[in-house]
Parts: C-alpha cells; sequence; structure tokens
C-alpha cells in the first residue's frame, strides 16, 4: 500500500476545482491510499468515496482572533484527516521555523489529525544533508508525545524543477529518515518523497522499497497524469 498525496496548492478558480473534482470521483484507487489537499476554500466539495482529505496548512493556535487563519477545528469539520505540515513553500514564504511548525504538530497529536511532516534540504544545504533533516526533525518533534506521522522527504531544490536525487540517494536518505526516527523517537512511520514526481518517473521512483508514498504538486494539477500515476501504482503490489 503505497500513499498518494496530491497538493493542489494554490491552484484552481472555483469552477476549476469543481470540475477536477468531479474527474476524480471517476479515478480507481484500490490498493493504494489517496489524499486530496486542495485550497481552504474547496474543501467542503471534495467529498468523495474514493479519497481522503487533507489540508495544505493549520493555523499554530486552536480557536479564535487570528486573522485570515483557519483553524484545525474547522478544518476537520471540513472532513480533513491529513494535514501538510512545515512545507518547503511555508518555510521560504510565510517564514515558518522549526518552532512554529512544532505547534502545528502538537496540535495535529492532540486532534487526531495525522501530519505529513515536510523536511529537506535546499540546494546550499546539499553537502550536510544528514545534519539538516536532524535539525529539522529534533527541534519539531523533541519531547512531544508522537502518534501516527507522516513524513515527506521533500529535498526543496527539487521541488517544481524537474529534478530529482539520484535514486540510491533518495534510498539512503529515507533509510536513515527510518533508522533515526526507530531510534530516537521509538516509532516506525512511513516515509514518502516528493519533488518533481510525474508520470515518466513514477515507474523507476517505485523500485525503491523504502518510499512508502509520493507528496506530489503539479503533475498530480492534471487529472489525466495523477489518473496515471495511480495506474501504475495499482499494478505494483
Ligand atoms: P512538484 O511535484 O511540483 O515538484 O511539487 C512537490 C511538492 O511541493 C509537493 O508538496
Amino acid at each position: 500500500m503505497k500513499l498518494i498525496i496530491s497538493n493542489l496548492k494554490m491552484n484552481f478558480t472555483l469552477e476549476e476545482a469543481k470540475s477536477y473534482k468531479e474527474a476524480l470521483d471517476t479515478l480507481e484507487c484500490k490498493k493504494n491510499t489517496l489524499i486530496i489537499c486542495p485550497s481552504y476554500p474547496y474543501l467542503s466539495y471534495f467529498n468523495g468515496k474514493n479519497y481522503y482529505l487533507g489540508s495544505q496548512n493549520i493555523a499554530s493556535r486552536k480557536m479564535g482572533s487570528l486573522t485570515g487563519e483557519v483553524s484545525i477545528e474547522q478544518l476537520i469539520s471540513l472532513g480533513i484527516q491529513y494535514a501538510i505540515i512545515g512545507h518547503s513553500e511555508r518555510r521560504i514564504y510565510s517564514n515558518e521555523d522549526d518552532h512554529l511548525i512544532r505547534k502545528k504538530m502538537a496540535l495535529c497529536f492532540d486532534y487526531h489529525v495525522v501530519p505529513i511532516l515536510c523536511i529537506g534540504e535546499s540546494l546550499e544545504e546539499k553537502e550536510k544533508k544528514l545534519e539538516v533533516l536532524k535539525k529539522q526533525l529534533d527541534t519539531v518533534l523533541y519531547d512531544l508525545e508522537l502518534k501516527e506521522i507522516i513524513i515527506a522527504y521533500e529535498p526543496v531544490w527539487s521541488i517544481g524543477t524537474g529534478n530529482t536525487p539520484a535514486h540510491d540517494e533518495i534510498k539512503s536518505t529515507l533509510q536513515w529518515i527510518k533508522e533515526y526516527m526507530k531510534n530516537n523517537y521509538s516509532i516506525e512511520c512511513k516515509v514518502i518523497y516528493g519533488g518533481s514526481v510525474n508520470q515518466r518517473n513514477i515507474e523507476s521512483l517505485n523500485r525503491i522499497e523504502e518510499i512508502d508514498g509520493y507528496l506530489i504538486g503539479g503533475a498530480s494539477l492534471k487529472i489525466e497524469e495523477l489518473r496515471k500515476i495511480i495506474e501504475i501504482l495499482e499494478v505494483k503490489k
């Protein structure tokens, strides 16, 4: 079973979102788990039976006076069971740091929403990748009471660029994350890969056993490409 997580980011008008949703209802995803993360305003339209719903973010506080934010309770009332936390675009463009991300993770655990925690190194940090990942994990998770968690390894330099790390690098990084979480947090978690996943590279990526799923941006916006990716993953074990 693989996780296929579609991060629609800040795309689609309401009409486009509605027609995407209609096409989504015709997709067959039986062996794997499909999770769709639309923009907040469209969450209530995405109520299909063949996928779960995730949010792209949550507010760092529970409820109340926080203009322009959306709370985890509000998102749960719209049907989410998953939340992307700490995406690199939020780290870069909204100045989210590991301390803020930690608050959001704690809320997810409190409310039994499964966090999809994004970690990954920038191009400049490539040489010290494991050090960067370790710091991101520890600042965010240290001393929290962990529940179910999905970790998304998304190298920042791979997002939207068409470049992916060499497959043996993805393999060893995911292996390292799994071992690190087991040894330091006594937890076996699913670790997924994100960054320029598409219908052309999904078959070869899927030969990497360590990958428990994919966080897909651009390619998931095109419903026929998403269909193709799902079909390719359906025929695999
Ligand atoms: P792309 O698939 O467009 O590279 O985006 C990856 C991503 O950021 C998913 O969260």
